[in-house]
């Protein structure tokens, strides 16, 4: 049993201790058989280091800048919803642990505290991650509310045109806490939101109206009505990476939405170089999925990765010690990376080379 974190994988353990199980699944699964959230973690363990030595490492500089922004690692929080069913203060918590240690948090729009609420923490760079409702003027309202409330860029979920089929969620008939809601569409009309009677996030999320039939023109239509930069966030090809840059996209977010959506779908890891190699340097590259330790950190940076994001482990961190739970899951990534790069010769991070890892691809 684990009784004190020293790394993220032990705030899973305690928070699934702590949670109730609805809750935990709710977190922690993924797709119909997992094989996709599992993938994301196992194939990192497929990557390996080509250490170099004698190399001075007494500092390390791992401060980089995202979209022009400052920030003192390339690690940031993804966008997940419902952080108060973790801790009462969710996603206040978390904003204030992101700042603190000077990393930005991407705000779900499923958030269970608002875009406002959030910007009242204090300072900190904050993206808002959105999904594409029917109903147009919505979407216009909340973008604009983010603008307004300071936050630094948009980040376009792309790949949940439908929910993929969580079966945990219906085992375990998810509902939402009494305490939560999705406070960014409070008093907003949505029609059948409140004829829900199928008590799964499924009928919320199709309550809430997500367009399935969102498509390139759209992306369009969006840059007309922000100045914000845009991320599309669940990209996993070359083909997707090539129309994306065409269609004005600030930067990519290689994610499979944490196997939450497709099962099946590839480990993100194992799609970078792909995305890296058309995106030719034209935009950034993000990652998310899997990662677990500051190792599988340096290993997306290897692969082309200007930054890389993570989900669950800040909510297992919440779940089990708030805000300082957060900041200490995100330190520890931070310590492991900076040990990481020391023990493979990198004293920045652009010292961080193809050459410092092998794949499988490699060894064929
Ligand atoms: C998510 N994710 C997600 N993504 C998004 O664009 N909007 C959202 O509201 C959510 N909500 C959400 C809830 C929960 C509980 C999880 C676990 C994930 C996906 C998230 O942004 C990210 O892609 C993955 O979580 C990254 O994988 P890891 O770090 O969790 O393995």
């Amino acid at each position: 049993m684990v009784l004190i974190a020293t790394n993220v994988c032990d705030y899973k353990e305690l928070a699934k201790q702590k949670l109730p199980r609805m809750v935990y699944d709710y977190y922690a699964l993924g797709a119909e058989d997992q094989r996709t959230v599992r993938e994301n973690k196992e194939a990192f363990s497929r990557i390996q280091f080509r250490p170099r030595i004698l190399i001075d490492v007494s500092h390390i500089y791992m401060s980089t800048s995202v979209l022009g922004y400052n920030i003192s690692m390339p690690i940031m929080v993804a966008p997940t919803a419902l952080h108060k069913m973790a801790h009462p203060e969710g996603e206040l918590a978390s904003a204030r642990a992101a700042a603190s240690v000077g990393t930005i948090m991407t705000l779900s729009s499923c958030s269970s505290y608002s875009i406002e609420e959030i910007n009242s923490t204090g300072p900190g760079t904050r993206f808002f991650q959105l999904s594409v409702y029917k109903d147009r003027n919505l979407v216009q309202q909340v973008i604009g509310r983010a603008e307004k409330a300071g936050y630094k860029a948009i980040v376009l979920t792309v790949d949940a045109p439908w929910l993929g089929r969580r079966e945990a969620d219906v085992k375990n008939r998810f509902t939402l806490p009494p305490n939560v809601v999705l406070k960014n569409f409070e008093g907003v009309d949505f029609g059948n939101i409140d004829k829900v009677t199928d008590s799964s996030f499924a009928a919320y999320y199709d309550a809430c109206q997500v367009d399935p039939s969102l498509s390139w023109k759209d992306i369009k239509w969006l840059q007309t009505i922000t100045s914000l930069p845009i991320l599309m966030k669940g990209i996993l090809t070359a083909e997707d990476t090539r129309i994306a840059i065409e269609s004005g996209a600030a930067g990519i977010i290689v994610s499979n939405h944490g196997g939450r959506q497709l099962d099946h779908a590839p480990a993100t890891i194992s799609c970078l170089e792909e995305v890296v190699g058309e995106a030719k340097g034209r935009v950034p590259v993000f990652l998310d999925g899997g990662i677990r330790r500051g190792t599988d950190v340096f290993k997306a940076l290897a692969l082309g990765a200007s930054g890389v994001f993570i989900g669950r482990p800040v909510l297992f961190a919440l779940a089990v010690d708030g805000e300082a739970g957060v900041r200490k899951a995100l330190q520890m990534l931070k310590d492991e990376l900076e040990v990481a790069m020391a023990l493979s010769g990198c004293a920045s991070l652009k010292e961080i080379t193809r050459g410092h890892v092998t794949t499988e691809g490699d060894r064929i």
